[in-house]
């Protein structure tokens, strides 16, 4: 048994198993199954921040049983992730199911109303989700999202021209709450004459669904929530005597009569009450948050203010730290195991994203807020999956409008004194007003009217990833060793660079060519230290930084981004690196040393000149090092030190293929997760139009099928459709863009999958990899 299972076990346990679990002993204050059995999700800390509350959980038990909430919390990024991508075995059944049960009296005063809330899309499971998500899913298509775009620019526009001369409002009640239940009536085609009324329901409904209110708070609930189930019977009737009306709703309306098994009566009443809640209050708070988020980081907002292009990544990395959704339910169709711990069937789940977006795990230093964060599109505040917010590309829109409106209308905009407060509730997060002031006096466009209206669109979608690339300059250039450039790079404007953890690497972006270097100075350092070898046998980019780099220049850069992240659990390691590989060596070595952990460090090259960092290496780590320089006829014998390994002990190897194929073929015997590798070179022949074939993809669950033209990726493809697919290096190495296959010949091109998982077949990465005969692919 784990530490993690005993400590599950101990945590006040399991009420599934017989006789309500097992005993309980009483945990040690302070200990992970003391924490498990105080966790409460109504209670201070995790209402002010969800993701610090369950910080001790990500570390210590990341999944664990709550007696208070009778759920299971699941706080790492892949645990959640794993939640939201099956949900057959995890069933959204139990998503809008009122997480406090309402007592009788509550549940009387619904029965009075009629109150039938019954599956929406949100909360039904397969196949009957999919059959209608496909039937329902055109409306969210990006060429129809974009649609919105001028009439969603309009209504801030005159928000803002409404308060601009004021100096002081609450952004929430100026525009943040009434422009996104506009849009969204808008697009489902409702009518949108009781604003107020609905804001009321909203707030009802998800104190029903997440919240915990008193008996007494209950009936109250329970009567708005009633109103709000007729009111939405009604407009559903007016709908009804309107056939040829527009939006969303009218839609499903004529579907409902076309296709009356799929898309059925008691899903259009109980869809109609749920997205009028989903479509505007996630959007609200998530702008709210946003706002509170930017302005209390001045750097960040002054950046957007100077260039507007950092808004949709600005957009992205504020749904990751103060998103709306912060946690979401599931509950286990068979038993199952899940972080270590085993989970009973029918066990419920709360899997909390705001705790996920900030997992160290995934997130390069994850409590940083850094709008140049090239992964920040992975958050999971849209969930993720077949049931992933089919309305995400429209809030997405609504926060780049509202922020690029104020930030160019408003730059000189700073948040008020104020005691943000928060709605108690486990799911629907956001500051309920957001208090700002400036001096209208300073108004960019009274001295330039033009200001008013000069206006950026974004593209429909997610940034992409090449568009988020931060300057830097180049403080300093030294000789490391023969061929080998050392550049020390600071922020342009002078501020401290995002830390970052050993293995991690960066991408230089210089005159056309994008390069990845691992980082090797220190990682509290206000700068960044690359190491930079000239492969004259290579693409060109190395070449081309020798030669034109100078002290001074500014260059852009992405990331810090970590593909090769240092476990830092295990009793002993072993690190080879093979000439400029030891770059990211020389940062593991660095931490393992202050960690006080066993260590030692191989390094081979061809000859001491041409070995960077060795005299540091020979200072900061003797003892633990030892350098194999070919030259000098030191050749490292691999197999007797990997003979020589301590049990449990972890290899981590960075340098030419053919020694980390050796290091491959040596540790075959040893336990999976032994061998670490980072490669210099992507994946093979990753995309050259003139010999590519196009070929068919068809996604099972969405029902579409794509081209992946010649020159495409099957990632491109699958973006290009609106759906969001992860993707860290895009060039075969980091695994991160894996799809299903079930059916179809694949090339693969990726250096992530072994022998033995090609040959099943059941796996590729969408970056690289391709159809082997042009002939089609099917996706899950
Ligand atoms: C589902 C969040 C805006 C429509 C979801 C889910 C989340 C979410 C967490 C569940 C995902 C899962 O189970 O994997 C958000 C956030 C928004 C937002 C944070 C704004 C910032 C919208 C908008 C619309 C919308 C504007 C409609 C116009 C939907 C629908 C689903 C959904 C229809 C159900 C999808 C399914 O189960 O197949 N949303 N949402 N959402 N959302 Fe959103
Ligand atoms: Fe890294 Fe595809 S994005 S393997």
């Amino acid at each position: 048994m784990s530490a993690s299972e005993r400590t599950a076990q101990a945590a006040g346990g399991c009420p599934f198993h017989a006789a309500g679990g097992p005993a309980a002993g009483e945990p040690a204050a302070g200990s992970p199954a003391a924490m498990a059995e105080a966790f409460d999700p109504f209670d201070g800390p995790y209402q002010l921040d969800p993701a610090e509350a369950l910080r001790w959980s990500r570390d210590q038990l990341p999944v664990f049983y709550s007696p208070k909430l009778g759920y299971w919390v699941v706080s790492r990024y892949d645990d959640v992730k794993a939640v939201f991508r099956d949900a057959i075995l995890f069933s959204p059944r139990n998503v809008l199911e009122p997480i406090t049960p309402p007592c009788a009296e509550a549940r009387e005063v619904l029965t009075r109303y009629g109150y039938a809330m019954n599956r929406t899309l949100v909360n039904e499971d397969e196949p009957a989700h999919m059959e209608r998500r496909r039937v329902l899913s055109e409306h969210f298509l990006p060429a129809n999202v974009e649609a919105h775009q001028a009439m969603i620019r309009r209504l801030t526009r005159e928000k803002v021209d409404r308060f601009i001369d004021e100096g002081r409002i609450d952004l929430v009640d100026a525009m943040l709450y009434e422009i996104p239940l506009t849009v969204a009536l808008h697009f489902l085609g409702v009518p949108e004459d009781e604003l107020e009324r609905l804001r009321r329901f909203s707030v009802a409904h998800a104190v029903n669904a997440f919240g915990r209110p008193t008996p007494a708070h209950q009936i109250d609930v329970a009567h708005a929530v009633g109103r709000f189930w007729q009111y939405a019977g009604g407009v559903i009737e007016t709908m009804r005597a309107d056939p040829d009306g527009t939006g969303w709703m009218h839609h499903t309306i004529r579907k409902n009569a076309e296709l009356p098994a799929i898309v059925t009566d008691s899903y259009v009443h109980s869809m109609m009450m749920a997205i009028i809640v989903a479509a505007h209050e996630t959007t609200a708070l998530a702008s709210a948050g946003m706002f509170k988020t930017l302005l209390t980081h001045r750097d960040a907002w002054e950046a957007i203010c100077a260039d507007p292009a950092l808004i949709p990544n600005a957009v992205e990395e504020s749904l990751r730290v103060a998103g709306s959704a912060a946690a979401w339910r599931r509950q286990t169709t068979a038993p199952t195991r899940l972080g270590g711990i085993d989970l009973p069937e029918g066990a419920k789940l709360l899997i909390v994203q705001a705790s996920a977006n900030q997992d160290e795990r995934h997130f390069e230093h994850a409590e940083q807020f850094d709008i140049y964060r090239d992964n920040a599109v992975d958050h999971l505040t849209f969930g993720y999956g077949s049931h992933q917010c089919m309305g995400k590309n429209i809030g997405r829109m609504e926060m780049r409008i509202f922020l690029e409106e104020v930030s160019r209308r408003l730059p000189h905009l700073r948040l008020a004194d104020q005691t943000f407060t928060y709605l108690p509730n486990t799911t629907f997060r956001g500051p309920e007003a957001v208090w700002v002031e400036w001096d209208p006096a300073r108004n960019p466009e009274r001295s330039d009217p033009q200001v008013r209206t000069a206006s950026v669109d974004f593209a429909v979608g997610a940034p992409a990833r090449r568009d988020i690339a931060r300057s830097v300059r180049v403080a300093r250039i030294v000789r490391e060793a023969d061929d080998v450039l050392g550049l020390t790079l600071v922020d342009a404007r002078g501020r401290a660079l995002p830390r970052w953890s050993a293995g991690a690497h960066v991408e230089l972006c210089l005159g056309g060519y994008d390069r990845k270097y691992s980082l090797c100075g220190a990682p509290d350092a206000a700068c960044y230290q690359v190491a930079i070898l000239h492969q004259a046998d290579g693409r060109g980019g190395s070449r081309h930084i020798h030669e034109t780099v100078r002290e001074g220049m500014e260059l852009k850069l992405r990331g810090p981004h970590n593909l090769f992240r240092l476990d830092e659990g295990a009793p002993a390691y072993l690190l080879v690196a093979g000439g400029i590989g030891i770059t990211p060596i020389l940062a593991m070595a660095d931490r393992l040393k202050a960690l006080g952990r066993p260590y030692a460090i191989h390094y081979l090259g061809r000859a001491r000149s041409s070995m960077a960092f060795l005299d540091r290496l020979e200072a900061d780590h003797r003892g633990r090092l030892a350098v194999h320089a070919r030259q000098d006829g030191a050749r490292a014998d691999l197999p007797a030190i990997v003979a020589g390994l301590p049990p449990g002990a972890q290899v981590y190897a960075c340098g030419p293929d053919r020694m980390l194929a050796a290091l491959e073929e040596l540790t075959v015997g040893h336990p999976d997760g032994t061998l670490h590798v980072e490669r210099f070179a992507g994946a093979t022949g990753i995309l050259d139009p003139s010999k590519e074939t196009a070929f068919a993809v068809v996604l099972k669950d969405s029902g579409l099928t794509l081209t992946v033209a010649q020159d495409q990726t099957l990632l491109d493809a699958i973006q290009a459709a609106g759906i969001d697919l992860a993707c860290d290096c895009r060039e075969g190495l980091c695994g991160s863009c894996e799809v299903e296959l079930v059916a179809g010949e694949v090339d693969h091109r990726d250096r992530v999958l072994s022998r033995a998982e090609r040959a099943e077949g059941r796996r590729m990465m969408a970056c690289c990899s391709r159809s082997r005969d042009g002939g089609p692919l099917t996706l899950a």
